[in-house]
Order: structure tokens, then C-alpha cells, then sequence
């Protein structure tokens, strides 16, 4: 019997309202418009309205994802939210969402994954074992940030670099086994920690805020995502023309070009949603994908290849046979 593999039929995203320009930070740090695009190619990002929490985001954009794949909440099997900014400790965002579409009747299980910025990459791999196990038939993987709470207004090398939102995909098992899921790589290096994390949390006693070495992080960041890319192509006997589009974490337009360059991908073939929405953490990779795919561009067929690297560290990528 040909194992199932886990088929993307349906994208979905929401974006908070208000922008915030660069020009906007110039006004609250020492920054510039200038500075901020030549270093992150990030010209805006949006931010959660007071009040408006990460399963507000979530909920939207699983709504436009079940829409897609044209599915009602009671036909999931498993929902998963990747996120570092919950609504609260717990209950998970995961199960406020699977509430909130309405779908509590159905005790479908739900929870969250925290990974930092491969959050999804790794909800996404979670996903894939269960729907390959058959233990699942279709899986809702959401990403879901407001990263402006957990934010340092007055430290110019982290508050324009992020922002909120929250992406999804619709998983269903495809049962000829073609299409779908052709593999995940994960990793983590905790041993590093102190380049990229929050100055508190529940067990610190203070809610903290981001703080980051950006530079070494760029440079550690460039490493692992090549390393995924070669990684990927060696796990499934691929090469690298055979990848037909990149859809990267969105954290630095110049590391996304980087991750091009290594597979020799042109940018029309890269997926650059930085320069609009910063780095949404969870949220970036979902986001990008959903803009490329109602944009028509992912055609069946096409290998799609995702890459993530965050906090943790973490990292690792997802190749889909779309
Ligand atoms: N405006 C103006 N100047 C600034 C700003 C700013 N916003 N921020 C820093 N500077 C200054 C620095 O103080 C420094 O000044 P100095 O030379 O007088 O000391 C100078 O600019 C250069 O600073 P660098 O940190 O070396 O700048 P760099 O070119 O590395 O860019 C950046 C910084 C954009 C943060 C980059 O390093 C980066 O993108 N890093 C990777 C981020 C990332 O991938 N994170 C992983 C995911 S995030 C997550 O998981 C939560």
C-alpha cells in the first residue's frame, strides 16, 4: 500500500490593519528609512490593533485557508498553531482557535508548537508524520505572531525589524501519494542561545522582550539555511534546477538572496514578502506562501522548497510536490 503524503489543498493569511512605515520608527529611534531598507529590505509591517490577539490573526487566516481547500472546521482532524506570542500561558492558541471557527463540538485535538521562527516548518513536519501514520486525514497548520507586544520600543537594532500577522495551510492525505509532502529536516542548536532570545518569561517572573546580536545571528543564519538547501536536495536525489520555486523565512531580504543564490534561483522564482510585513516570525513562511499561491504562480507540479531559521536556534526546511 503507497504511503499517503500530506497535500496542501488550501492557503490562507490575514494581516493586521495598521502599517507601520520606517519612516514611522525614525520618528521613536534613532533610525532611518535609508538605513532599514538597505540593511533588511523591510519598508513597513503591520501591527495587531489594542486588543486584537495572535488567535484573532489566526482565526482569519485558518477561515480563508478552510475556504480555499473548501472545508468546514468539523472536517479537521488535528489543528496546530505555531507561535511565540500566545493570547495567554494556556489554554493553547490552538484550541482558542479551533473555538473560535466553531469547531469545539467536533474535539478534534489542537495544540501549539513553539519553535520560534521555524515554527511552521516544524508544525508542518508534525503534520506530515500524522497524516503519513494515517492517524490524521486533514490537518490545519496555522502560524500566528503579534511580536510588536514582546518588542523593545527603544532598541533600534530589533523594534523595525518585526512585525504581526498569521498565515495557514489546509492539509488533506493524498492518497495516490504523488503530490504532497516530499520531506522535512529539522533542526536545533541550544547552545547559543544568548545571540537571540527574551529577556523573561513565566518561570523568569517578567513578560521580557527580544533581544538579539543581529549580526552574528545573520551570520549563523546564512550557514544553516545553506545547509538546508543542500540537505533537502541530497535527502530527495535532486538538483538544484529541479526546485521550482523558494518560499524562505522573511527575516532579511539580503540573507533571502543569499538562500537564492545557492540554488541559483532567480528572485522571480523566490517568494519576498519582507519589504511589506518585516519578519513575522511563525507567520512569514505561511504569509509568503499564500501571496504566491492565490497569485497563481504555484502550479501542480511545481517542488516548492521552504526554509526557516530562528530563535533556539532553530531551523530547517519542507520540499512539497505541489
Ligand atoms: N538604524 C540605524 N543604525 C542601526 C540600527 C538601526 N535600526 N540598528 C543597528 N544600527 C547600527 C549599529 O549600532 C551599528 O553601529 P556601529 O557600527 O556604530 O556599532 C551598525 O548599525 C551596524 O550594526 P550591525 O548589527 O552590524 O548591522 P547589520 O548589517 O548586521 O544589520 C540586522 C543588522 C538587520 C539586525 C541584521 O544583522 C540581521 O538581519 N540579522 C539577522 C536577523 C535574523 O535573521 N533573525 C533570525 C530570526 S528572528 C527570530 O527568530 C525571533
Amino acid at each position: 500500500m503507497t504511503m499517503p503524503r500530506a497535500r496542501i489543498t488550501g492557503t490562507g493569511s490575514y494581516l493586521p490593519e495598521k502599517r507601520v512605515t520606517n519612516h514611522d520608527l525614525a520618528r521613536m529611534v534613532e533610525t532611518s528609512d535609508a538605513w532599514i531598507r538597505e540593511r533588511t529590505g523591510i519598508v513597513e509591517r503591520r501591527m495587531a490593533a489594542e486588543g486584537e490577539t495572535t488567535s484573532d490573526l489566526a482565526t482569519q487566516a485558518a477561515r480563508n485557508a478552510l475556504e480555499a481547500a473548501d472545508l468546514k472546521v468539523g472536517d479537521l482532524d488535528l489543528i496546530l498553531t505555531a507561535t511565540t506570542t500566545p493570547d495567554l500561558i494556556f489554554p493553547s492558541t490552538a484550541t482558542i482557535v479551533q473555538h473560535k471557527l466553531g469547531g469545539s463540538t467536533s474535539r478534534m485535538p489542537a495544540f501549539d508548537i513553539q519553535a520560534v521562527c521555524s515554527g511552521f516548518i516544524y508544525a508542518l513536519s508534525i503534520a506530515d508524520q500524522f497524516i503519513r501514520t494515517r492517524a490524521c486525514q486533514r490537518v490545519l497548520v496555522i502560524g500566528a505572531e503579534t511580536l510588536s507586544r514582546i518588542l523593545d520600543w527603544n532598541d533600534r537594532g530589533t523594534c523595525i525589524l518585526f512585525g504581526d500577522g498569521a498565515g495557514a495551510v489546509v492539509l488533506e492525505a493524498d492518497k495516490d501519494g504523488k503530490r504532497g509532502i516530499l520531506s522535512t529536516h529539522l533542526h536545533a542548536d541550544g547552545s547559543q542561545a544568548d545571540l537571540l532570545y527574551t529577556s523573561g518569561g513565566v518561570s523568569k517572573g517578567n513578560l521580557g522582550t527580544i533581544r538579539m546580536l543581529g549580526n552574528e545571528v545573520f551570520k549563523q543564519a546564512v550557514r544553516a539555511l545553506e545547509g538546508s538547501v543542500d540537505e533537502c536536495l541530497e535527502a530527495n536525489g535532486l538538483t538544484k534546477e529541479q526546485i521550482d520555486w523558494l518560499v524562505p523565512h522573511q527575516a532579511n531580504i539580503r540573507i533571502i538572496q543569499n538562500t537564492a543564490r545557492r540554488l541559483g534561483m532567480p528572485m522571480e522564482r523566490v517568494a519576498v514578502t519582507v519589504e511589506r510585513h518585516g519578519n513575522t516570525s511563525a507567520a512569514s513562511v505561511p504569509l509568503a506562501l499564500d501571496e504566491v499561491v492565490r497569485a497563481g504562480r504555484i502550479q501542480p507540479g511545481h517542488r516548492v522548497l521552504m526554509v526557516a531559521f530562528g530563535g533556539g536556534f532553530t531551523w530547517g526546511s519542507a520540499l512539497v510536490r505541489w
